[in-house]
């Protein structure tokens, strides 16, 4: 049983101390790995690593092909301009070859999940020598994994599975007893800056949460562009997170006067604390108008934009 640390009683300085202790005891003189992924939780546990093992830390950021627009070198950017050294590992095309064919959603994260601890990140281990992995996983992650709702990426020790044996390396998860609320508390703690600490969700199957059935490059391009928009025209609305979904399912539009059986995208844009319920925001009907007028004019292919209004729960806020 992990011992919840709530935001309202997170002392960042001790909490930031004892995980610092922690990580220097688990490490000692060896060399721990961990990866950027310019989310929250990373970022923050990239900036506590750093703090307790300085040169003993290597930061990789890897290109799984599934993140966002100019991700990786923005956030290597970032980090460089903090002082601390980002490598970015190109694995685009060993995610793609993993998710070929793959249409169930647990099967998807399966995949994600062994090509980038067992594969890609299990290389870059055993090459650099290291024998701690220290990575962001939250309560909310292993809440919802153990419940069974969704296999969250991150997620091991409380499914029974030893890394050691399953990888090759053991994992530490410096921030496992916080919720995002705690998280962003300490970021800003450690000298993370807002445009960090402050960001949106985003998981770490990245996009291709966001695409219903296969995932394909095509596909990834389109929820890619869409994601764009969306972030671009919703992000001074106070909400805790806002996405665009890519639908398997087509429907008849028209465009330049012709039919065109074209790609649905959906919206969510979700208010919430600490994302284990969530209700949609109350976006004025103006706002979505041009939401759509956005997307339409913008993602080649989509001919069609919804709003989601369910609640989370039934829902959760990711589709996949
Ligand atoms: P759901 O979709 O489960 O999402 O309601 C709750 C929050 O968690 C994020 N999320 C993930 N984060 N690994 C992560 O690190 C994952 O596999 C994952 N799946 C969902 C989601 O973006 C939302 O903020």
């Amino acid at each position: 049983m992990i011992k919840e640390i709530t935001a309202k009683e997170l002392n960042t300085a001790k909490f930031i101390n004892d995980q610092v202790k922690k990580i220097k005891t688990a490490v000692g003189k060896g060399i721990a790995i961990n990866a950027l992924s310019g989310g929250v939780d990373s970022s923050t546990v990239t900036m506590l690593g750093n703090k307790a093992l300085g040169k003993q830390l290597k930061t990789v950021f890897i290109q799984n092909g599934l993140m966002r627009e100019g991700e990786a070198e923005r956030v290597a950017d970032t980090f460089r301009k903090l002082g601390i050294k980002i490598e970015i590992i190109n694995a685009k095309k060993e995610f793609l070859a993993a998710l070929k064919g793959i249409t169930d959603p647990e099967k998807k994260r399966e995949a994600i999940t062994q090509t980038f601890y067992k594969k890609v990140f299990g290389r870059i281990v055993k090459k650099s020598g290291a024998k701690f992995l220290l990575q962001g996983t939250i309560l909310t992650d292993v809440d919802e994994t153990v419940a069974g709702i969704k296999r969250q990426h991150n997620v091991f020790a409380q499914l029974g599975i030893d890394p050691k044996k399953a990888f090759g390396y053991q994992i530490i998860e410096p921030l496992i007893q916080l919720r995002k609320d705690g998280v962003r508390k300490t970021g800003r703690a450690l000298g993370l800056p807002e445009e960090l600490f402050a960001r949106i969700p985003f998981p770490g199957p990245a996009l291709a949460a966001r695409i219903i059935g296969e995932v394909t490059a095509k596909k990834l391009a389109t929820v890619r562009k869409a994601t764009s928009v969306v972030e671009r025209l919703l992000c001074n609305k106070g909400a805790f997170q806002y996405m665009a979904i890519l639908h398997a399912d087509r429907v008849t539009g028209m465009r330049d006067g012709k039919r065109d059986f074209g790609q649905q995208i959906e919206v969510r844009c979700w208010d919430s604390v600490d994302a284990r319920k969530a209700t949609p925001t109350k976006l004025t009907f103006e706002t979505l108008q041009k939401l759509s007028a956005a997307i339409i004019k913008e993602v080649p292919g989509i001919v069609s934009v919804t709003y989601n209004i369910t609640t989370k729960p039934p829902s959760t806020m990711e589709a996949v």
